[in-house]
């Protein structure tokens, strides 16, 4: 088999990048551990910043995400019993779209698989060869036993943070950031109606919580809990009894309850790999960056990268002008870095640490009533909540 740009993985970088190709006449095939049924159920990231959905939109698959979707203008955080809302519209003008990820994850799919174009689900023994020359390989096992090797000009590496792009890279190549946290969010997936139209983050002195949604009947909650934590001490009495007292600070609102469809523990990092280029492997997305997922970076993130990528392959085979491609680190790694320091930053402003004292709460409860007390605190974290603009 032979195409131009070869794509390992299928979640949102992988779909993205075939999906901008396509529409530029740039051949791909994509090359997938799992089963179509296994990522379209994974349940990820909610939050897509404005420009993401626009994207989509422009990418032709947007349909039922505005019929979906959930449009915020803004969200609310809950601290030292009250709740103040961050107004994101009448601060930056625009508005986050809530759609689950699962579900861009299936509008891709679905819309590759109408067209004809393969993604090979399934596939095991996934290797990568040759990226240092004029045609990289990828070979694998595909799902009915037979060996398979792809020849092409690029290979994209959008398999998430597990994945085998990234260590193809020779170690003296690269440089790896990191930071792990002393904390991991249990997430649960419930069968009942938002408790509130808007997000709730809230710092409380139990831990931090999360109210968000995917529907009018879909629910999303998390809770901070310690990154050993067995999710078999978590009953879902006690996942209610955690959520309601860190989630009411105010009067008689309380959190509404159902059953628990899905419930996992999810740990918190932040990493960075400079370079995301090595000869013709390109890293999108997890492969190259992580953000802890208070700041509801990730997908946007890999969205981000996708962009330039295909924006500087679109360059090459149009033009045949490199620049872009040797260009592709630099221009993604500024944006990354602030995604990186937002994330973070929220993290640290909202999240209990085990290690704190009380000096270092008060300081954390002061912040958080000056970021929603002031307007230019407001502002800092509504842009880019939303979305930084692109340089
Ligand atoms: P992925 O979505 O990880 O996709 C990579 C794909 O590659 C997968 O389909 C995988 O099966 C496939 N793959 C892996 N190895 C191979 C291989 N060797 N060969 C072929 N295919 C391979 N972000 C938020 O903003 N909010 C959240 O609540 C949130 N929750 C998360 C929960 C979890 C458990 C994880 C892992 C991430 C979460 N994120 C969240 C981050 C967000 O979901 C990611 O940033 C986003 O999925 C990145 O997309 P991606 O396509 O780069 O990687
Ligand atoms: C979600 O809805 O899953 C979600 C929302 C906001 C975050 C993280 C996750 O910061």
């Amino acid at each position: 088999m032979r195409t131009q740009v070869g794509i390992i993985g299928a979640g949102p970088s992988g779909l993205l990048l075939a999906r901008m190709l396509q529409l530029q006449g740039i051949e791909s095939i994509i090359i997938e551990s799992r089963s179509r049924a296994y990522i379209e159920a994974r349940i990820r990231a909610g939050v897509m910043e404005h420009w993401v959905a626009e994207l989509t939109d422009e990418v032709g698959l947007g349909a039922r995400m505005r019929r979906e979707g959930l449009v915020h203008d803004g969200l609310e955080i809950s601290f030292a019993g009250q709740r103040r809302r961050i107004d994101l519209k009448g601060l930056t003008g625009k508005s986050i779209m809530v759609y689950g990820q699962q579900e861009f994850v299936k509008d891709f799919v679905a819309a590759r698989l109408d067209d004809g174009l393969p993604i090979h689900f399934e596939a095991a023994g996934v290797s990568i060869h040759n990226i240092e020359g004029d045609s990289p390989r990828i070979r694998f096992t595909d799902k009915d036993g037979a060996p398979r090797e792809i020849e092409c000009d690029f290979i994209g590496g959008c398999d998430g943070f597990h994945g085998i792009c990234r260590p193809a890279i020779p170690a003296d190549k690269l440089s790896i950031f990191e930071k792990t946290y002393p904390y991991a969010w249990l997430g649960v997936m419930v069968e009942a109606p938002p408790s509130s139209d808007e997000l709730i983050y809230s710092s409380h002195d139990n831990g931090f919580a999360l109210h968000s949604m995917r529907s009018p009947e879909l629910t999303r909650l998390y809770l901070q809990v310690s990154p050993d934590e067995d999710l078999e001490n978590w009953r879902d009495e006690r996942i209610w009894a955690e959520l309601q007292t860190r989630l009411t600070q105010d009067g008689d609102w309380r959190l509404n309850e159902g059953p628990v469809l899905q419930k996992g523990i999810t740990p918190m990092r932040s990493f960075v790999c400079e370079t995301m280029r090595h000869g013709r492997l390109f890293l999108a997305g997890d492969s190259a960056h992580i953000v802890p997922p208070t700041g509801a970076k990730g997908m946007n993130l890999a969205a981000a990268d996708v962009k330039v990528l295909a924006g500087a392959l679109t360059d090459f085979y149009k033009s045949g002008d490199s620049a872009g491609l040797d260009g592709y680190t630099a221009q993604c790694l500024p944006r990354i870095w602030k995604a990186e320091r937002f994330s973070w930053w929220m993290t640290q402003m909202l999240h209990l640490s085990p290690d704190g004292d009380g000096f270092d709460r008060r300081v954390q409860l002061a912040e958080i009533d000056y970021i929603t007390g002031s307007e230019a605190g407001a502002r800092s974290l509504a842009e880019n909540y939303v979305g930084l603009p692109f340089d």
